[in-house]
């Protein structure tokens, strides 16, 4: 073992073992170090035994062990965690050195943080690490952020752990991390890649309902069609996962899927995605919808009583079933497509709002392996920002144009099977009602906007006169001339 550790690493839960292990195959040598120090011992005598893993029992013995720069990678709980440690860190660090923060951090700590220690002489990188238990272990996908100095230093550690894909060549082997960008940009872009996971996988959830409850499919049908759509532009990580998922079959012989309860999760990074996306007024309906989504899904007792009180239409489905499930595999295609889309708008505008350079083909390659959301489309968004870096919507592309117009048949035919059945569909719905507002050249709000006038004196600019210039019209003969001023959020 070297005298001194490339890294250490603070905590030992699965993440952290696993990115610990993996940074140990590929020839550095690492320091663990947890709270408790009996994971530690636990994790030295365990799987870290006989490899080029040194255990820590305080901060300073951690500090001490490491090769200058020292770098030390948090794999806390965001939150109070991740501040707590870089203060029991900062006595023991000289000038120059780095902390690397890889737990699912909102993205203004980074920020914040990245500040603060550049405040006193240190480097700080906020990392997105995706791609779970498996992926830390054998490749995730690794988006970096904070201090710029700090990358050069960290790079080969990262880059050699990281998910690999070839090229667009198919040859050359790309690591699936890069640099993202100044302070919270990596955090930013890793929370992006979580609300894009929420609606990858609310769409698959409403193509099995569909499947399902129209249908009336059972598991095994099910799986079939989905290790179908595995073969065609839906090929994907949670597809792929989701027909094992049908497989999987409980003692009893039954399949475990549908004994689980209908109530979904959440840790905050999808939330976070959509309370963004209102603050910086991206429409990004289709990952807000999917939050909301887990809402409603959580709030189990309340659906069970409306279910028994309120009646809907009988299901009633007398087409093909074939070419239905075609056309469900064409409108969760289209529907992916504008949650993509909008993700996309939603880190350009963050670019111009936080003074970000992201790189948006770069972005899609680190996502198109080792993360949750990596399949075969992300290489065509790739395709597309490396055709025009300055694209302003994904939809105006040739290929994601020609897919979503062909697919849009089929797409209005299930949103209208769902809707006529009484089916929730949120994404797939909301969706598509984005998709006919975004190619809508004269939408109502001129009507919005004569009410706004009519109730507040609030203005409204005309069709007739150049932008810019705003009118207040005294629509009742009761209001004064007085308008309010013109501004918005
Ligand atoms: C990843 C995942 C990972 C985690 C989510 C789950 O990229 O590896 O996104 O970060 O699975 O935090 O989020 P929810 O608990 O909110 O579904």
């Amino acid at each position: 073992m070297k005298s001194k550790s490339d890294i250490g690493l603070v905590g030992l839960a699965v993440m952290g073992e696993n990115l610990i292990l993996n940074m140990e195959s590929k020839g550095f040598t690492v320091t663990a170090y947890n709270r408790s120090y009996s994971k530690v011992e636990k994790f030295i005598e365990g799987r870290a035994k006989g490899k080029n893993i040194r255990g820590a029992d305080s901060v300073k013995t951690l500090v001490e062990s490491l090769a200058t720069p020292r770098k030390v990678m948090l794999m806390v709980k965001a939150g109070q965690a991740v501040d707590d440690f870089i203060e029991q860190l900062i006595p023991f660090l000289d000038q120059g050195d780095i902390i690397i923060d890889g737990g699912n951090t909102h993205f203004p700590d980074s920020n914040r943080r990245t500040e603060y220690l550049e405040s006193k002489g240190l480097l700080y990188i906020g990392t997105g690490v995706s791609g779970g238990e498996e992926g830390a272990l054998k490749g995730p996908s690794i988006m970096l952020g904070g201090s710029k100095k700090a990358w050069p230093l960290v790079k080969d550690i990262f880059q050699s752990i990281s998910a690999k894909v070839a090229d667009e060549n198919g040859n050359e082997v790309v690591p699936c991390c890069d640099w993202v960008g100044d302070a919270g940009a990596g955090h930013f872009v890793k929370m992006v890649h979580n609300g894009i996971e929420y609606g990858d996988m609310q769409l698959i959830c409403e193509a099995y309902q569909l499947m399902k409850v129209v249908l009336g499919l059972n598991a095994d049908e099910i799986q079939k069609v989905f290790a179908h759509w595995n073969t065609t532009e839906l090929d994907s990580y949670l597809i792929d996962i989701t027909k094992d998922i049908f497989a999987f079959k409980d003692e009893d012989g039954e399949p475990l899927v549908e004994k689980i309860l209908d109530t979904a999760g959440q840790k905050g990074t999808g939330k976070w995605t959509g309370v963004t996306a209102l603050d910086l007024g991206v429409p990004l309906t289709l990952i807000a919808d999917s939050v909301f989504a887990r809402c409603i899904s959580a709030k189990k007792e309340q659906r069970v009583a409306a279910s028994k009180v309120i009646s809907g239409p009988e299901i009633h489905f007398d087409g093909d079933k074939a070419e239905f499930i075609e056309n469900l595999r064409q409108a969760v295609l289209a529907a992916k497509i504008v949650s993509y889309a909008q993700g996309y708008m939603l880190m350009q505008e963050a670019a111009k709002e936080f003074n970000w350079e992201l790189n948006y083909g770069g972005i899609a390659l680190m996502w198109r392996g080792g993360c949750i959301i990596r399949s075969a489309f992300l290489g065509k968004i790739k395709e597309a920002y490396d055709a025009d870096p300055k694209l302003e919507n994904l939809l105006l592309t040739p290929y994601f144009k020609d897919t979503v117009e062909s697919s849009q048949a089929g797409w209005r035919k299930v949103v209208g099977t769902a809707v006529t059945n009484g089916i929730a569909i949120p994404c797939l719905s909301s969706a598509l009602t984005y998709f006919d507002g975004f190619r809508t050249a004269r939408l109502p709000a001129n009507l919005l906007q004569a009410q706004r006038d009519y109730f507040g004196a609030h203005t409204y600019e005309r069709t007739d006169k150049p932008r810019g210039e705003f009118f207040h019209t005294n629509w009742t003969g009761r209001g004064g001339d007085t308008s309010s001023t013109t501004y918005d959020v």
